[in-house]
Parts: structure tokens; C-alpha cells; sequence
């Protein structure tokens, strides 16, 4: 399995923070952000990894992280988006890297404490389709909520007013080849963006779609709230534990 880690868009919820350098190159406690989901990824077993930038300081992240020597890994691979078209035209930039391989994507601001390696393990196992991880939060308005019937997930809503269930969709999700062709069939939503929450609806839709509850916290780090949530996690408990 290869992995992916997004981290272009405008971060312009951190605005001013953001006008001059990539939300993902922020400082997290006592390390920039883009070092956790990379670490999320090593910790599962993955070590083929391509990392989705943009914007004007794009060529900062292979300053900061050269072919991945510190982390362990032999090289790196890095794709630049066009624009801001959203976490699905992002993905889409990865499809002749994954070369028909499963893929685990991880947004680029999606902090952990302990680690997927388990989920990782039941994905390789279901073979096919897709998987998304969940988490009880207290804001789920903010995220992609699922709707859930016993242990079936039936849809997926971005950001709905009335939350149908306490869980958060969070940023980490497993594909198969297929999520290309499925990328293809999108449109932009409200926001002019491609939803990977489009992507996974369409998965439900197949019936290939499973999840799994993460153990240990989770956060974005996306907001002014958030970012500071996540420094403050990362100093009382630390993160990625093995
Ligand atoms: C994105 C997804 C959302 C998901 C969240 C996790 O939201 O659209 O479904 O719950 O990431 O961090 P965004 O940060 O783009 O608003």
C-alpha cells in the first residue's frame, strides 16, 4: 500500500499565519505539521509516500523534508496542485504514482496520538473498496459526519446544520484503484471544491465502503481553535505513539 499526505489549499482560515507559508509547515508544539501525518504513515508500515503541495511555498517542504532521511525513509515523492480544487483534485494529482495500488491518504493537518496500523492491517485484508475512521467529537458539524445504522454507515454529509451522529469522518482514508474513476464522475460542491466526501458517498453507494473507530485523540489543525488544541495535545500526551 502506498501513501498519500495532502497538504496544498490556502489555508486561509489561519489567515494571517498562512499568507506567506503553507498551512502544513506551521508549527505544531515543537514541530512543523507536515512531520505528524508523515509519522502516521511510517507508523503504519507505509514507506512509498507522495505529498500533495501547492501554493507559493511549495518548494519549502522538500527544503524541510529532503527525500525523508530523518523519518527512515529512502526517498520521497512530491506533486504540486494547480489552484485550490479541493482535498478530491488533489487526490486526483496521485494516480500515476499509486499505479493501480491500494492508496491511505492523510490530510495534511489530521494530528493522532496513537496509531492506524490495525485499520491499515483490516484494509489489506477487505481487499477492495474503501475504509474511513471515525471519532466521537463534540462539534461534529464541523466535519463529514456519518449517518449510521448499527454497524452499517448509509451516507456521509459535509458539514450538516443537524449532525446525525456524535462522529467526526476523520482524515485518514484507505482506496483502492478504483478512486480515480470515481474522482472523474465529481462535481464541484457550494463550495467550488471536489468533496472527498463525494468520493466516499459513492463507495457507500457500492456497498464497499467499511469503518473503524480510532483509538486515542484526534484533531485537525485547520483553525486558530484547533491548531492551538493540537499544541496543546502534542505537549500533555505527545503523538503518534507506536
Ligand atoms: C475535510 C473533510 C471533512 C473531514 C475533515 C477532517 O474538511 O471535508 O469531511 O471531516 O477534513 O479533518 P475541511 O478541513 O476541508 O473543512
Amino acid at each position: 500500500m502506498k501513501g498519500v499526505i495532502l497538504a496544498g489549499g490556502l489555508g486561509s482560515r489561519l489567515f494571517p499565519l498562512t499568507k506567506i507559508t503553507n498551512k502544513h509547515l506551521l508549527p505544531v508544539y515543537d514541530r512543523p505539521m507536515i512531520f505528524y501525518p508523515l509519522q502516521t504513515l511510517i507508523n503504519a508500515g507505509i514507506d512509498d509516500i507522495m505529498i500533495v503541495t501547492g501554493g507559493s511555498a511549495a518548494g519549502e517542504f522538500l527544503r524541510l523534508l529532503g527525500n525523508g532521511k530523518e523519518f527512515g525513509l529512502k526517498h520521497l515523492n512530491y506533486t504540486y496542485q494547480e489552484g485550490e480544487g479541493g482535498i478530491a483534485d488533489a487526490l486526483r494529482l496521485v494516480e500515476h504514482f499509486a499505479d493501480d495500488q491500494p492508496i491511505c491518504v492523510v490530510l495534511g493537518d489530521n494530528l493522532i496520538e496513537r496509531n492506524i496500523r490495525s485499520a491499515a492491517d483490516d484494509y489489506k485484508r477487505q481487499g477492495k473498496g474503501a475504509k474511513i475512521l471515525l471519532k466521537k467529537v463534540p462539534d461534529p458539524e464541523r466535519f463529514g459526519v456519518p449517518v449510521l445504522e448499527g454497524s452499517r454507515v448509509l451516507e456521509i454529509e459535509e458539514k450538516p446544520k443537524t449532525p446525525k451522529s456524535e462522529f467526526a469522518v476523520i482524515g485518514v482514508y484507505f482506496y483502492d484503484h478504483t478512486v480515480f474513476d470515481v474522482i472523474r464522475t465529481l462535481k464541484p460542491s457550494g463550495r467550488g471544491e471536489l468533496e472527498i466526501t463525494d468520493v466516499n458517498n459513492h463507495y457507500i453507494g457500492k456497498g464497499t465502503m467499511t469503518w473503524g473507530e480510532l483509538e486515542g485523540w484526534w484533531t485537525d489543525a485547520g483553525t486558530f481553535e484547533s491548531l492551538l488544541r493540537a499544541s496543546n495535545m502534542v505537549a500533555e500526551t505527545g503523538a503518534n505513539k507506536i
